[in-house]
């Protein structure tokens, strides 16, 4: 039997679905049963009637899919898969800033853990976070953990005044804008399209900027054949099966997160034989705050 059967033998008996980010490898995006951005899988993982979820994603990813639905049972093929811009608020800045202004909404990017979202008013992903934002009563708003998101909410959101603090995704944040550049000189023809995570330098040269998912179909309805991209490289296999015909290119240094890429076949199916690494999240205070501030979000975006 080879691994995938077995996947596929386990998930049945275990009544489970598998849940993957496009940033996964491309073993992992092939058994799954929904790939996507941040947003999807967290919504999708409401809507799904399974006893079990396999959320191959990193800790954040996880956390919040039991958050949501707490009578779930939520599995991480690697317990040990994080993201480190998820940890990176400082709780004294935050709250400094909450004294300066009397109306400040705390709007917290999902990749955050659950007591940062505890923190917070209301969570946000890449692909939501503008319409969120212009949305929000409140004219003063800090925009954790991601400054560069942050700063390009700010940009499409000038209504507002966006302070941020000093977080950022290291993968996104290290994409050198002469690398872009290098890659356009050698391919004139092809589009540049870029995640928002990435630092100001590479925004500036892009010719689209959006989540994952939004980069995925702005290729998928391009007439282009050639792109230049700017995010995490495993949303190569997501890209070329929306368009065999076009080609892909990625940075140099090419910008890999090791988080999402440490889960393996063996480990999914380890996780799903013996139920090892569950999310177990206690229902105290800090939980329950982090539970509605990502409720606030799938609120707002069905409004
Ligand atoms: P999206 O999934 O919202 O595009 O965010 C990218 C990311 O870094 C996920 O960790
Ligand atoms: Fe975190 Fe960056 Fe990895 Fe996304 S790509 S999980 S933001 S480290």
């Amino acid at each position: 039997m080879t691994k995938q059967e077995e996947i596929q033998n386990l998930k049945q008996e275990k009544n489970a679905v598998i849940l993957a980010h496009y940033y996964t490898r491309p073993e992992i995006q092939e058994i799954a049963d929904y790939i996507g951005d941040s947003y999807f899988l967290s919504k999708k993982a409401t809507i799904l009637p399974h006893r079990t979820i396999v959320f191959c994603g990193v800790s954040f990813m996880g956390e919040s899919a039991k958050l949501l639905n707490p009578s779930k049972i939520v599995l991480m093929p690697d317990a040990e898969a994080d993201c480190p811009m998820a940890h990176m608020v400082d709780q004294s800045a935050l709250k400094k800033v909450r004294q300066q202004y009397e109306d400040l909404a705390v709007v917290c990017y999902i990749n955050s853990t659950a007591e940062i979202k505890s923190w917070s008013d209301i969570s946000v992903t890449s692909a939501n976070a503008i319409s969120i934002v212009r949305n929000l009563p409140n004219k003063n708003i800090l925009f954790i953990p991601d400054k560069n998101l942050a700063r390009y909410t700010a940009e499409n959101v000038p209504e507002k005044s966006i302070l941020f603090l000093e977080g950022f995704c290291p993968i996104h944040e290290n994409m050198r804008a002469e690398e872009i550049q290098k890659l356009r000189a050698q391919h004139p023809a092809a589009k540049i399209l870029v995640h928002p995570e990435c630092n100001y330098a590479v925004l500036n040269v892009a010719d689209y900027i959006g989540s994952t998912s939004g980069i995925l179909s702005y290729a998928e309805k391009s007439s282009d054949i050639e792109f230049i991209i700017g995010t995490e490289s495993g949303v190569r296999y997501a890209l070329q099966q929306a368009r065999p015909d076009a080609t892909f290119y990625f940075p140099e240094t090419e910008p890999v997160c090791a988080g999402m890429k440490q889960i393996a076949l063996d480990n999914v199916i380890e996780v799903l034989k013996t139920g090892k690494n569950e999310v177990l999240l206690e229902d105290n205070s800090i939980n329950r705050a982090a539970r509605r501030t990502l409720e606030r979000m799938l609120e707002a975006v069905e409004k």
